[in-house]
């Protein structure tokens, strides 16, 4: 069985941090990446709309010298019942590795585990450790030292605030989580977090979080298959925007972060996605970077 990327408590704390640093490194000198992938076949399978992640996983297989394989659940045999198990023990006779994007996280631990190459979690409903990978290496870019205050305001519950927790462990800086006690983090989150040394605070207080922050962050509040809930969501999280009063509050060196799509005006207001603050389309860019960095640690 290959080693797979599911969630950032995956990866030690050096990997983690040398993940960010090769990243880092290829973003200033991309010919120092060399075609790690020469002669492999990588399959982007979608379950899911995505612009990031399919434009950043697709060019970089390409620009590794692989072959990226795009396909939607309705492209495979999978729309007409075919099951996972069977469908990744024919993908492993094909392929060196498989990014999936995915409704369950279940999904992702039946590819790996039938499949046995390397799979790639490019959000599912547990976690999305691509983009946090990318959003860490945002932080380093900007000089945000360990120790530093990471506020994510918005659902506590979501696969980004998850990742977002467990990826703070490995860097090393306090995550407060402003978020309505309907929405809390899993539990057994938390406990990874603190198994891997992460200092996680909860609080409803978005403002008293804001204070003294270095970073933050927000992501939409109403998730793809969530439409559903969207006017309950939006209720419960309408006290969590990131606006220009949570901005006051924060270090005047704080960096404004969105995972995007955004909903302007809902979680983040037009003038705070805006300001010099943000630095959401560099962190948007880092995907590629990092997406990088994970298919040679995996692949090569
Ligand atoms: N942030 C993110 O995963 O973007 P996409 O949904 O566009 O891939």
């Amino acid at each position: 069985m290959s080693r797979s990327f599911l969630s950032l408590s995956s990866l030690t704390r050096e990997e983690f941090n040398a993940l960010i640093d090769r990243a880092i490194a290829g973003k200033k000198n991309p010919s120092a990446w060399g075609r790690p992938l020469e002669g492999k076949s990588i399959a982007l399978f979608f379950e899911k709309p995505s612009t990031r992640t399919r434009l950043s996983f697709e060019v970089a297989v390409y620009q590794l010298g692989g072959q990226p394989l795009v396909l939607t659940g309705q492209d495979l045999q999978i729309s007409r019942g075919e099951d996972i198990a069977d469908t990744a023990r024919v993908m492993r006779r094909y392929l060196h590795g498989i990014m999936g994007r995915v409704r369950s996280h279940e999904t992702l631990e039946a590819l790996a585990s039938y499949s046995g190459i390397p799979v790639i979690n490019g959000l599912s409903d547990k976690f999305h450790p691509c983009q946090a990978l990318a959003d860490y290496m945002t932080l380093r870019e900007n000089s945000v030292p360990a120790g530093s205050r990471f506020v994510f305001c918005g659902d506590g519950s979501s696969n980004m605030a998850h990742s977002l927790i467990l990826g703070s462990a490995h860097y090393g800086c306090e995550i407060v989580i402003a978020t309505p006690a309907e929405l809390l983090p899993a539990a057994d989150v938390l406990t990874i977090a603190a198994r891997l040394g992460g200092k996680v605070s909860i609080t409803q207080d978005a403002k008293a979080a804001a204070k003294d922050a270095d970073v933050l962050y927000t992501d939409v509040w109403v998730s793809m298959g969530e439409e559903a809930q969207a006017y309950e969501k939006k209720k419960l999280l309408a006290p969590y925007q990131l606006n220009e009063s949570l901005l006051a509050q924060a270090k005047k060196s704080v960096i404004v972060l969105h995972c995007l799509p955004a909903h302007k005006d809902e979680e983040i207001t037009e003038s705070v996605f805006e300001s010099p603050n943000a630095k959401i389309f560099d962190q948007a860019e880092n995907r590629l970077h990092a997406q990088k960095a994970v298919l040679e640690f995996l692949l090569k």
